[in-house]
């Protein structure tokens, strides 16, 4: 296995870490939508779930594995304790899929061993290859995670992660659990696994990180820098209490800075080669799909994809736009798939331009509730000069959740 590419693998979790955000909760339909949306962005891998964790997850997990995972699909994953009762359930769910994935994990923090699972190191270095072992069962396609490996004593971590390679893991992830690490720190971890761990080059190193600090971005690039090949990541940065490194933030700075990334991947500095399989254009879209499906609203001033991402106020900032683009914007917004469309929603606009923006905004809606929609939306515009994607929204939550 060429466990050294020189392209960065995107593994998405918004609909299982994602969905841990309070109150993000997603049905079956829902997450298939997601997933769909998903899958046209481009990501490689989709964790679509949690399966033991309740028979809906186990449902949406199998339905994605059938509608999505395809031959020419990503990759479908299901979620695993080191328990032989979720890896099997994990396994069931996912037998659909052309190209399923178990990731299965276990703490390896003195914090996780003393307080939570209240095992010993011998245990953990025992149960992680053996559940590896299991998995192997279900699928080839095995990854491992040392949970909360950012607080981990580093000579232990090498050792659970050369177990559970030499048990089948294809992938060991790194997870900055409490997003506690700095980006040098964060780097230097995967320096050292590589450095230390004697089969590493059999598996692919993956990271995942929470925002506790802000950090998790910023840490994903140093690790990228350090050899790092997957990454975990969510639409919007939802997730556990602060959320996970966000996937539009990393996939567009190894965009827009490709040349800067490019030599830590062994590429000629001047390649324009992209570093990811995204879609760019899919990346607004997608934004907006999660964010109205899991309620979860974008702060404004959010990175690539809020409201005043690409938005200039002040006259000097205008006038030079106007003058040149390159003066105060350092990506184009179309090239995550914003329009600059010119068209002002009013009373006298179509029901076609009206699907249209819809569409843009990530809202896929059948013939009855457009239809729905647009009369409200006409009753709005001979009130209001100009309907704004905040009306837009409004309308379609109000029309979409009446019975
Ligand atoms: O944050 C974490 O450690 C996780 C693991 C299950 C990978 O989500
Ligand atoms: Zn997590």
């Amino acid at each position: 296995m060429n466990t050294q590419s020189d392209r960065i693998i995107i593994f998405d979790t918004t609909l299982r870490d994602g969905e841990q955000s309070p109150g993000a909760t997603l049905n079956v339909d829902e997450k298939l939508l997601i997933a769909r949306g998903l899958a046209r962005l481009g990501v490689d891998i989709i964790e679509a779930g949690f399966p033991y964790a309740s028979p809906g997850d186990f449902q949406a997990v199998q339905k994605i594995a059938e509608v999505v995972g395809t031959e020419d699909g990503p990759t479908i994953c299901g979620l695993a304790r080191a328990t032989q009762a979720d890896i099997k359930r994990a396994g069931e769910a996912l037998k659909p899929a052309a190209k399923g994935r178990i990731h299965t994990f276990i703490a390896t923090s003195d914090i996780h061993l003393k307080y939570k699972l209240k095992k010993s190191r011998e245990e953990v270095l025992a149960i992680a290859p053996e559940m590896v072992a299991y998995a192997k069962t279900f699928t080839n396609d095995v990854e491992f995670s040392p949970e909360d490996a950012g607080r981990s004593d580093p000579e232990f971590l090498y050792e659970v992660l050369e177990r559970a390679i030499a048990a089948g893991a294809t992938t060991v992830n790194i997870p900055d659990t409490v997003g506690y690490l700095t980006p040098s720190e964060f780097g230097g971890l995967i320096r050292g696994i590589k450095e230390n761990v004697p089969n590493i080059d059999q598996a692919i190193i993956s990271v995942h990180g929470h925002n506790d600090l802000g950090l998790a971005v910023a840490n994903f690039l140093e690790a990228v820098k350090n050899g790092a090949r997957q990454l975990e990541c969510t639409i919007n940065g939802i997730g556990e209490r602060a959320g996970n490194a966000a996937l539009e933030e990393l996939v567009m700075a190894l965009y827009v800075r490709r040349q800067y990334f490019n030599p830590f991947l062994g590429r000629p500095p001047e390649s324009e080669a992209p570093l990811t399989n995204i879609d760019t254009q899919q990346i607004y879209k997608t934004s907006r799909l999660v964010s109205n499906l899991t309620g979860m609203t974008v702060q404004p001033n959010k990175a690539i994809v809020g409201a005043n991402a690409f938005a200039h106020e002040s006259g000097i900032h205008q006038d030079g736009i106007l003058k040149n683009k390159l003066t105060y914007e350092i990506m184009d917004a179309e090239s995550i798939g914003l329009t600059n469309n010119q068209i002002i929603l009013g009373k006298h606009s179509g029901r076609h331009a009206f699907g249209n923006r819809l569409r843009e905004l990530g809202y896929e809606l059948s013939d009855t509730e457009l239809n729905k929609a647009f009369l409200s939306f006409k009753d709005v515009a001979d009130k209001k000069k100009e309907i704004t994607d905040w009306d837009l929204e409004a309308i379609v939550n109000d029309e979409t959740q009446q019975p």
